[in-house]
């Protein structure tokens, strides 16, 4: 995949390897500040922040596949910032009974200031990128899924510290997931130990990538040797949204589980994180997923914060 190189005239957040390591920081520390005064508010979900600094923008929000949190935290953070979002489902659009990406780009951006797209294919995502005359944001594609590893940096660091030089276990398919995480360990300087077997190692271009500019990631097929001593280890669906041939995965990447023995391994400290959805039994044991070292519901509710600090980045605010 050709990294998207920021066009000067729109901040469009398409992946991390498109962001600066200032910039990635930003955003970071932005919605940290902005958790702690949604907190301090301490009103109903429903609230507008009482500087409204997103007052008068819009977002329209484009899904071609289904959504519960990214929908819900980026509809509830542009409210709560003081804008107003549109929701829009493939199958309700011309874009679903085959109008152009290029063409909705070009409509939408007449009426909104800003896109978010969560896309079959990173290619949309791209060709949005080029017709749109507002900023784009990925809301998971294919290929990866950035805004979701930016409020798991969050979570880790709430719960952590600086992840800076510390060590990341990812066990299980080397997914779209995974890849936002091989550029997350470039741009926050951490180490990414991933475990996959051959057929679903992430795309070797994207650890090319990271090795160039300096990132610390190794490739095993044994998820022991990837979990030793890590301060978080990390899963996702063996099945992702558009995958074939469910019951080959499940075969496949069953001796990938993250359970109890596999925990041992880490840090006693670690913890453990999932995007979600989860599919306990499958890549995640029920006793690690709903146990003390799990921090999902945090990692969930940071998704929020984060889409307002995206959203702020994106507005240039
Ligand atoms: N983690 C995540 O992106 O969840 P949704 O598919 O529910 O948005
Ligand atoms: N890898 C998963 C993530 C879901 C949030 C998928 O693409 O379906």
């Amino acid at each position: 995949m050709t990294h998207y190189k920021l066009k000067k005239d729109h901040k469009h957040f398409l992946d991390l390897a498109s962001l600066s390591k200032t910039e990635a920081r930003e955003i970071i520390e932005k919605a940290k500040e902005l958790k702690k005064a949604a907190h301090a508010l301490n009103q109903s979900k429903g609230f507008v922040h009482p500087d409204a600094p997103l007052k008068n923008q819009s977002l329209a929000m484009i899904f071609e596949k289904p959504s519960t949190r990214t929908r819900v935290s980026f509809e509830m953070a542009i409210h709560q910032l003081g804008g107003k979002s549109v929701v829009l489902q493939n199958h309700d659009m011309q874009l679903g009974r085959g109008e152009s990406v290029s063409d909705t780009a070009q409509v939408l951006s007449g009426f909104v200031d800003a896109i978010m797209l969560r896309a079959n294919s990173h290619e949309a995502l791209l060709e949005m990128v080029e017709y749109s005359k507002v900023p784009i944001i990925n809301a998971l594609t294919d290929f990866s899924h950035p805004c979701q590893i930016m409020a798991d940096i969050l979570t880790f660091e709430e719960h952590s510290g600086p992840i800076e030089g510390k060590k990341i276990a990812w066990s299980g398919d080397g997914n779209n997931v995974a890849v936002s995480w091989i550029h997350a360990a470039v741009l926050f300087d951490c180490e990414l130990a991933l475990a996959c077997p051959k057929e679903y190692s992430p795309l070797e271009q994207e650890i090319g990538w990271a090795k160039n500019n300096g990132g610390k990631i190794t490739l095993t097929e044994n998820p022991k040797d990837a979990v030793i001593d890590a301060d978080c280890v990390i899963t996702d669906t063996f099945i992702s949204m558009g995958d074939e041939d469910p019951d080959k995965r499940l075969k496949d990447l069953a001796p990938y589980i993250v359970d109890g023995a596999l925990m041992a391994q880490a840090k006693s400290s670690a913890l453990f994180m999932h995007c979600l959805p989860a599919h306990r039994g499958e890549e995640v044991s029920a006793d690690v997923i709903d146990g003390p070292q799990s921090v999902i519901w945090d990692e969930a509710e940071n998704r929020l914060h984060i889409q307002k600090a995206i959203l702020m980045w994106c507005f240039g605010k």
